[in-house]
């Protein structure tokens, strides 16, 4: 779903002057009505593709670390070498062109052949089973081959989906601004080019390590020569009266988003229970669909316990601007066929209602196989479980977190698919630590908030900037030291900050925040 960039700057064939481009120089410009940037770094000319495969993202505002350059809408990786996609969330390559210094100028000739992956290997485990067909899943089983496995691969979800872009389905997809031809992340002739099994409809309900097989619902056992768990987690479910009402919703998955837009068509009034991620993003896009719509939650402003307390305003007053009302601080204690009655005594019209109250890790399986389980699976920073031979990625793994020194879970998209890509290296034995930073975008109306940076347990939320002109930072330290950064139209300071944390450089993340 990338849009191409608005193609401005020079004719990069016809060429620049070679003082335009010092080391570690940077010029956006154009071939053939391309958007094209062009680096120079460690002493060599690079020249690719400007629009970030993800979302059309503008790569000449990224930022260049070595021979690589990082998006600044949600922080892919690109190679600059070879234009292929290193990092998550962008999974396809940027094309890539050849550079030429001809006395003193700098052309950029023609495009180059996009890389051959490495031959088939037949080493490896004997097959790789992965379960849940999610960002962690999906990603595990496409650089598996990209790292040239040839083994057989089989990724198997209960969702009846093709793998899909799940941050969508609570923004642009609910909000009707995005074609369903976006949704998937993948068409399905993909799997089947590659030569991964995508089972889908398909719930695992057990594994046996010893025995290196899973059993399926239908009761089939599959064996297995190394697993990937990537089950994710799901809602937390509404335990009061009226919960079970059919106008009471959901949001995980592809069919939980299209339920909702469906009852969007006879719907005036929403009530939007939680003041969680999906809860205002969910109130952003059914106010976009022109319902009215009010959040109810205990919390005493929206995200304040994650971002804190100015970001959680600002988010209140932006939603208040676009006609959402609120009511903090109470929660609903029984839904009826057309209203939902608050604690504080308050009667709500609602002629739907969507709940976004949290969600829980999907554990059973791991559990009940033996797995250390602890808030999460347990792995270690090669993503490999208790259980040598069984990996975790995603909303479901608990791993020392390289910046904190700690374990933690996250929930965030791209840090799933970085998993995913990390455990596909170690299951074919290549010790790779798992050493990213965390990193997570929220879309509210026109405002992205950018978070990168584990955050846990965070003391003292710190504003630089201004919220009101949307130019902004709210630094988060605890016991001093700096745990997360949340940029609002600071993308670059947001690269700069994952970058220091990802070298665990202290005093250059200070500077960072500095500005
Ligand atoms: C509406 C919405 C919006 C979001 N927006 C953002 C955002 O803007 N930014 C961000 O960083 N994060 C966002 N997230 C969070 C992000 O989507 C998750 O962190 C990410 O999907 C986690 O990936 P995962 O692979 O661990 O799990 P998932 O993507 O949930 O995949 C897990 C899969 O496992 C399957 N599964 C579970 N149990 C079994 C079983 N027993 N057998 C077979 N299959 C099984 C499930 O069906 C599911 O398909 C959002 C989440 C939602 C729901
Ligand atoms: S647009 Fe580049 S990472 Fe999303």
């Amino acid at each position: 779903m990338s849009e191409a960039q608005e193609t401005k700057g020079p004719d990069l064939k016809a060429g620049i002057g070679a003082a335009e481009l010092p080391e570690g120089g940077q010029v956006a410009g154009q071939v053939d009505g391309e958007a094209v940037l062009l680096v120079r770094s460690g002493g060599k000319d690079f020249a690719i593709g400007a629009t970030c495969t993800h979302y059309g993202g503008p790569l000449a505002e990224g930022l260049v670390v070595g021979d690589t350059v990082r998006c600044p809408w949600h922080h892919a990786c690109f190679s600059l070498r070879t234009g292929e996609a290193l990092r998550a969330p962008a999974l396809n390559p940027v094309a890539c062109y050849r550079v030429e210094r001809v006395g003193d100028r700098v052309f950029v000739r023609e495009k180059l052949p996009a890389p051959t992956p490495p031959p088939a290997a037949a080493t490896g485990p004997s097959s790789v089973v992965i379960v849940g067909a999610g960002a962690a899943g999906n990603a595990a089983a496409e650089r598996l081959r990209e790292l040239g496995y040839g083994g057989p691969i089989t990724l198997l979800g209960r969702d009846r989906s093709v793998p899909y872009d799940r941050p969508n389905l609570s923004k642009d997809y609910l909000a009707g601004n995005a074609p369903e031809e976006w949704i998937p992340l993948r068409p399905k002739e993909f799997y089947e080019e590659k030569r991964i099994e995508l089972r889908l409809g398909t719930r695992v309900t057990a594994i046996d390590p010893q025995g290196r097989t899973i059993t399926l619902e239908d009761g089939t056992s599959l064996p297995y020569g190394a697993l990937l768990l990537a089950t994710g987690t799901s809602p937390v479910r509404l335990d009061l009266p009226g919960a079970d009402r059919p106008h009471v919703h959901y949001l995980r998955t592809l069919a939980d988003s299209r339920a909702i837009i469906a009852a969007v068509k006879d719907a005036k009034q929403a009530v939007v229970l939680g003041a969680s991620f999906i809860g205002m993003e969910v109130a952003a896009s059914l106010r976009a669909r022109g319902i009215a719509v009010t959040v109810a939650a205990p919390d005493e402003r929206p995200l304040g316990k994650v971002l804190g307390p100015d970001l959680g305003d600002f988010i209140r007053a932006l939603h208040e601007e676009h006609g959402v009302t609120f009511r903090l601080g109470t929660k609903a204690v029984e839904i009826g066929e057309h209203e939902v009655r608050l604690e504080s005594g308050e009667t709500l019209p609602a002629d739907l209602v969507v709940a976004g109250i949290g969600v829980r890790p999907n554990l059973d399986l791991a559990r009940a196989a033996g797995l250390r389980v602890d808030d999460g699976v347990i792995v270690d920073e090669y993503l490999e479980t208790s259980v040598p031979g069984i990996f975790a990625a995603g909303d479901i793994a608990r791993w020392p977190d390289a910046y904190l020194g700690e374990p933690i879970r996250v929930e965030h998209w791209e840090l799933a698919e970085r998993h995913g890509q990390t455990a596909a290296a170690n299951l074919l034995g290549r010790r790779q630590r798992f050493a990213d930073v965390p990193f997570f975008w929220s879309q509210h109306y026109d405002v992205q908030i950018s978070y990168v940076g584990p955050g846990k347990g965070w003391e003292e939320a710190r504003l630089s900037g201004s919220l009101a002109k949307r130019d902004a930072t709210v630094t988060y330290r605890k016991k001093g030291k700096i745990v997360a950064v949340a940029t609002v139209f600071r993308d670059r300071q947001s690269l700069e900050a994952e970058l220091a944390m990802e070298r665990g450089d202290v005093e250059r993340l200070e500077e960072v925040v500095r500005g």
